[in-house]
């Protein structure tokens, strides 16, 4: 059994974060999503894995590396363009081979691991199983239809939904897929379709059956998500002090604190997780926040953020909520006059003023 991790594509809805780094690489919970993806395929039991890489291959491969930090073999794979998910199964038939292989989206978090979606698809005679979960708005992803236990029609975004069961972003399947994927055409948006070629699957009389995810699942394509996904996160570790608190600090709740990291004379309400070497000094952070490495934030208030690495937040007045921060970002008071707001800022980014 084989993995293939998808991470190519182009991240447009978290512009404008995507357009200096890959969207699977956002940390969540000090985590980047694709890591948590690489974890729980190895917690699986498999360690043959396969990594479809786009425009930003060349982050990706420089932090995820060989995988031997998992004691998993990482083979990438080359995408021209983001082309569909179907394609990039297309263009992964020669890693793998004649091997069944778990389909998993590079930005997709899922509660619980996948180790029993794996055993069951082993123990059974399918040649495709999908990961479904019930969801309020299943206009937004692929959407399943089942009859006596099995699946009988899937649709892409529909407009109007068949059912209210979503396709998360994981995938079983054997080598027949690539009968499928060879067989379909481009939908209306250009791409070749999964939904497509698993309903190809479905009508050529092969073997489609779902799995219903209970947990909670987050695709991380927008800020929203991402930030859902932190605090989901958050809530689930332990309290745990790696680095410095001084005697004038008060750290309550689930809060880590990353070797290296220190906070003086600060108020820290947990859940939260303040990184490697970062400062926290006369500050507030509240719940559900995440600060990764090298961060400063002094005199100032954060909640409900999550701040990357090699930021400095200092001396604002008002408390920062809800936001996404990107890696070396500052955010300061100017002495300067006339006083007025000061800014570069990127394109496509978003701010609410006071
Ligand atoms: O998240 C679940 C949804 O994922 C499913 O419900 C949908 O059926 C499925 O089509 C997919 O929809 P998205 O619109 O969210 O897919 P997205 O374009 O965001 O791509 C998902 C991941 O796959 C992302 O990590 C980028 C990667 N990707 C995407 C494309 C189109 C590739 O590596 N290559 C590609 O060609």
């Amino acid at each position: 059994m084989k993995a293939l991790i998808l991470s190519g594509g182009k991240g447009t809805r978290l512009y404008p974060i995507t357009y200096t780094s890959a969207k699977q690489l956002v940390p969540v919970a000090n985590r980047a999503v694709l890591f948590r993806v690489v974890d729980a395929i190895v917690e699986s039991g498999i360690t043959d894995i396969g990594i479809v890489v786009g425009d930003t291959a060349p982050e990706i491969e420089a932090v995820v590396g060989d995988g031997s930090e998992w004691g998993a073999k990482i083979t990438y794979i080359q995408q021209e363009a983001p082309l569909g998910l179907a394609h990039a199964v297309l263009i992964s038939e020669d890693y793998l081979g004649d091997d069944s292989f778990v389909m998993f989206l590079g930005d997709n978090v899922l509660e619980g691991g996948i180790a029993s979606l794996v055993e069951q698809f082993v123990q059974g005679d399918w040649n495709s199983q999908i990961v479904l979960t019930e969801v309020s708005n299943p206009q937004h992803f692929g959407v399943a239809e089942l009859q006596n236990g099995r699946v009988v029609k899937l649709v892409e975004k529909p407009d109007i939904p068949p059912s209210n069961l979503a396709l998360v972003g994981i995938y079983m399947f054997d080598s027949h897929i690539f009968e499928a994927v060879k067989n379909i055409k481009p939908s209306w948006r250009g791409e070749l379709e999964i939904t497509d070629a698993i309903q190809y699957l479905v009508d050529h009389g092969y073997k489609v059956y779902p799995y219903i995810h209970e947990g909670w699942w987050i695709d991380t394509g927008k800020p929203g998500d991402l930030l859902d996904c932190n605090r989901l996160l958050l809530e689930t570790m332990e309290a745990n002090t790696l680095g410095s608190i001084d005697p004038e600090s008060c750290v309550s709740g689930r809060v880590v604190i990353e070797k290296g990291a220190e906070v003086i004379n600060s108020t820290i309400r947990g859940p939260a997780i303040i990184g490697e070497n970062s400062r926290i000094v006369n500050a507030y952070i509240g719940p559900f926040t995440a600060i990764y490495h090298d961060v400063l934030i002094e005199r100032s208030e954060i909640e409900h953020c999550i701040i990357m690495e090699n930021c400095k937040i200092t001396d604002i007045e008002a408390r920062i909520e809800d936001s996404v921060i990107g890696r070396h970002v500052e955010i300061t008071r100017s002495p300067l006059r006339p006083k007025a707001y000061r800014m570069t800022i990127g394109d496509y980014s978003q701010i609410g003023m006071l």
